[in-house]
């Protein structure tokens, strides 16, 4: 494995550290060990609000400092790059004022938790790269090798032109109706729920996929479970104010018709996120519980010999592979964010626009917005605004 401990540093500054602070973390300290960088990033300084568990993040995760404001981790010299792992209420204004600060932002998904927000980080977002930075998604599925593999494969035609594209991503931690009343089950919070949560991802995987927006969606949501018991308080209860489940249909703008279903109450279903995409030449299939693996049947072949086959996506010429290990020896959930903070790094050095930007994330939020609307419009067809040519790229 190549080290680039050589090259001049990038400091870090990371505000929340539980679940994707935790991972990202692992990006951070592993990212510089598996690829050749031209910046080497540090991790400077991780913030939360609660003096005594900050610093035993920091000193648990690998962070140098700790601070309990996100404003006094923006105004650190050492902090270059300010990493948002906190629930999308704060995304906005956190994002917005790093940017201001002339620092670079990579931002958890969902981009925010309405339109309206997502459309000012990207104001924000095209003023700061005038001045030279960057803004970042966190949508880390895209750097799981099977299915940036798959990108390239759909990108070269090898599947025609479109036809369908059907997506779930499936949990059960919902299902118990005794589960407390979490952040994520309130929309002051989290904007949405399965929807926000887990639709968020396949939407973007959608257009990623086949480089096409979805230009409409007809849908249904549904919350099964209404009120919960309060977190330290399970005497009490409190209403559920976003979706468990969403399900909906739509159109890419090549007329390729699309299924997404989410839900966070499939009960079995742990994290199961499956995609497939059907051409006139060809189809692929992934599966998450499988994620070294990409199905591919190549239709152009005669019948008697085509058919799914398995490809272990593992080999050096394979996207992200050239850091790790010999073919054969898998990968995980974790290397989707070493391989995130890959990208962003060189786009850094190297002047570029690291993807998903923020554009890419107010997109995904007009799909979610337009969800929502045809679920309560008992499940008209309605129609996402196309990204304004000045926000393309952004
Ligand atoms: N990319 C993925 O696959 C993925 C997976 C899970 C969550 N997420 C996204 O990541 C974000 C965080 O989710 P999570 O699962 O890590 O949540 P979490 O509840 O595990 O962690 C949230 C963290 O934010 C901190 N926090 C909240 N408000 C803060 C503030 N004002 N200042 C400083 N710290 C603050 C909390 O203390 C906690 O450390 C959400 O936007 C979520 O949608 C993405």
């Amino acid at each position: 494995m190549p080290h680039s401990t050589t090259a001049p540093t990038l400091g870090v500054g990371m505000v929340g550290y539980a679940f994707m602070g935790a991972a990202h973390s692992q990006g951070w300290r592993t990212v510089a060990r598996a690829f050749d960088l031209p910046l080497t990033p540090v991790m400077a300084a991780v913030c939360g609000r609660d003096p005594e568990a900050v610093a035993a993040a920091a000193g648990r995760l690998g962070w140098a400092a700790a601070e309990t404001d996100w404003r006094a981790l923006i105004a650190r010299e050492d902090v270059q790059l300010v990493d948002i792992c906190t629930p999308g209420d704060s995304h906005a204004e956190i994002a917005i004022a790093a940017l201001e600060a002339g620092k670079h932002v990579l931002c958890e998904k969902p981009l925010a938790n309405n339109e309206a927000e997502a459309q000012a980080m990207v104001e924000a977002a095209r003023a700061a790269r005038d001045r030279g930075q960057v803004a970042m998604v966190g949508f880390n599925y895209r750097r799981v090798p099977a299915l940036a593999h798959a990108r390239r494969l759909i990108a070269e035609g090898r599947l025609g032109s479109l036809r369908h594209l059907r997506a779930t991503y499936l949990q059960d931690w919902g299902t118990d109706p005794a589960g407390p009343l979490v952040w994520r089950m309130r929309k002051e919070k989290a904007g949405s729920g399965a929807l926000g949560d887990l639709g968020a991802h396949v939407v973007d995987l959608a257009q990623y996929l086949t480089g096409e927006p979805i230009t409409g969606v007809s849908a249904q949501v549904e919350t099964f479970i209404r009120r919960r018991p309060l977190p330290g308080d399970p005497e009490r209860t409190g209403e559920v104010t976003v979706d468990d489940a969403a399900l909906f249909t739509g159109r890419l703008a090549s007329g390729a018709l699309a299924s997404f279903e989410v839900s966070r109450l499939a009960a079995g279903r742990k994290n199961a996120l499956t995609i497939e995409v059907n051409g006139a030449e060809g189809s692929l299939s992934f599966d998450l519980e499988r994620l070294n693996e990409l199905e591919f049947h190549d239709h152009t072949l005669p019948a008697a010999e085509a058919g799914f086959r398995r490809i272990l996506v593992t080999e050096p010429d394979h996207p992200y592979l050239e850091g790790w290990w010999p073919p054969g020896h898998g990968l995980g959930y974790e290397h989707t964010f070493t391989h995130q903070a890959r990208d962003l790094v060189r786009a850094i050095a190297e002047g570029g626009r690291p993807a998903p930007g923020f554009a890419e994330g107010l997109q995904v939020q007009r799909v979610l917005a337009a969800v929502e609307e045809s679920a309560r419009n008992d499940s008209v067809f309605t129609p996402v605004p196309l990204p304004a040519r000045d926000e393309q790229g952004e």
